[in-house]
């Protein structure tokens, strides 16, 4: 009885909601604070994500992350999920505290989204209570939209003219969710498309059509469409997350940038998010982290599908090629970006040891020093690779 009971109210919530979006009724809270581009008409975002921040990684890691910041000087951070993760809530509080402080010293407005991870611990159980913790620092401009989209974190923040109050760019963060409780991970949501579909068209409305860029934890599924099926394993293909016997490698016939490591996880059902951006065709590129060692773009349907590095050093070779991505966008022509993804062994030159050495920091020198020793011999690792699959095979397995 109790069980039928909930299903007519489940029922009746979710023809409320659809019926809301179609009439245009639906009280959209979840703008949030507009951002502009700069006097140049340059706005540069840096793509955080999956830093993973316990005790063991925080100093080496929020060290990186702050230099990273005062050579790139981003206007807004992306932060997009599996931010910091312990048991213990003093650690999750220190890591997100020390992570944090490096954006709110330099005054960098920072848009969080949560990853599979971040309300996994016991620390943090509840999305809004987490939300709150980053919204507790000045530096963030995250919404938690409250109960009217599923999860926590699904928002859009409108970048205004340099010299007026027009609005010429859009950035969407999307709750792309944890698992979906079959053992697969989860997507972003129907509800939360329909917001972006209702929204988008209400933002053309109003201002004629503004380009977009897309941050979220989940890669897209349509990722598997964009990359090239083999029957069989080889070098540089990956099989398939849940079709075993199904192995995925770059598509020589698409526009493809840096390197595929790994195989992408995207969720198991698809909601039509992909879909839904390519019928509006207001999204250039949808950013995505998660599958930590990917840096890789490809050109699908008119959106670069692109994967961000973990940005964290765990102090081995391994995550010496982890980083960030810089992505640059400018006023005079929103129909087009430019992106960069940064590895740490890319970073630090001989020259900024000795410089950081010269200036007193010793902590900074001996991390950029070791950051160069493990990253020398994981770069040569990757380009070797590569570099002989190409020869032997004449198969790219990375791109510029
Ligand atoms: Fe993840």
């Amino acid at each position: 009885m109790k069980k039928s009971f909930k299903s007519i109210c489940c029922l009746f919530l979710s023809i409320m909601l659809v019926l809301s979006f179609a009439f245009g009724s639906f009280a959209y809270t979840n703008t949030a604070e507009a951002q502009r581009f700069n006097e140049d008409g340059a706005f540069r975002i840096m793509h955080v994500t999956d830093t993973h921040l316990e005790y063991y990684n925080l100093e080496a890691s929020a060290y990186l992350i702050a230099a990273a910041c005062d050579r790139e000087k981003p206007d807004m951070i992306a932060l997009t999920g599996d931010i910091a993760m312990s048991d213990d809530k003093e650690e999750m509080d220190t890591c997100i505290d020390r992570l944090m402080t490096v954006f709110e010293d330099r005054k960098i407005p920072v848009a969080v989204c949560f990853g599979n991870h971040d309300i996994e611990t016991k620390s943090y159980t509840n999305p809004s209570d987490l939300m709150a913790l980053y919204n507790s620092y000045d530096c963030s401009i995250s919404v938690d939209e409250g109960d009217v989209l599923t999860g926590c974190g699904t928002y859009n923040i409108p970048i205004l003219a340099s010299d007026s109050d027009e609005m010429k760019f859009n950035v969407w963060v999307f709750d792309s969710g944890s698992t979906d409780g079959e053992g697969h991970y989860s997507n972003v949501p129907a509800d939360q498309v329909e917001w972006y579909k209702t929204v988008s068209a209400e933002i053309e409305q109003e201002n004629g059509k503004i380009n977009s860029l897309a941050f979220q934890h989940i890669i897209v599924p349509e990722i598997y469409d964009a990359l090239k099926k083999y029957d069989t394993p080889r070098a540089y293909a990956f099989e398939h997350i849940y079709n075993k016997g199904e192995y995925y490698a770059f598509n020589p016939e698409l526009e493809n940038h840096g390197v595929l490591n790994e195989y992408p996880c995207p969720g198991y059902y698809n909601h039509g998010q992909f879909a839904a951006m390519v019928e509006r065709g207001d999204v250039l590129g949808i950013f995505t982290g998660h599958d930590h060692s990917n840096a890789f773009s490809v050109k699908y349907k008119g959106i670069n599908i692109t994967n961000s590095l973990s940005t964290r050093f765990n102090g081995d070779a391994y995550s010496s090629q982890y980083g960030y991505r810089i992505i640059d966008i400018n006023e005079a022509d929103t129909s087009a970006y430019t992106t960069k993804a940064v590895h740490w062994y890319d970073f630090y030159t001989l020259g900024d040891v000795f410089e950081l050495s010269k200036s007193g920091d010793e902590y900074g020198a001996e991390l950029a020093m070791n950051v160069l020793f493990q990253g020398f011999f994981r770069k040569f690792a990757d380009e070797f690779a590569t570099t002989i699959v190409y020869m032997f095979t004449g198969r790219q397995c990375a791109y510029n």
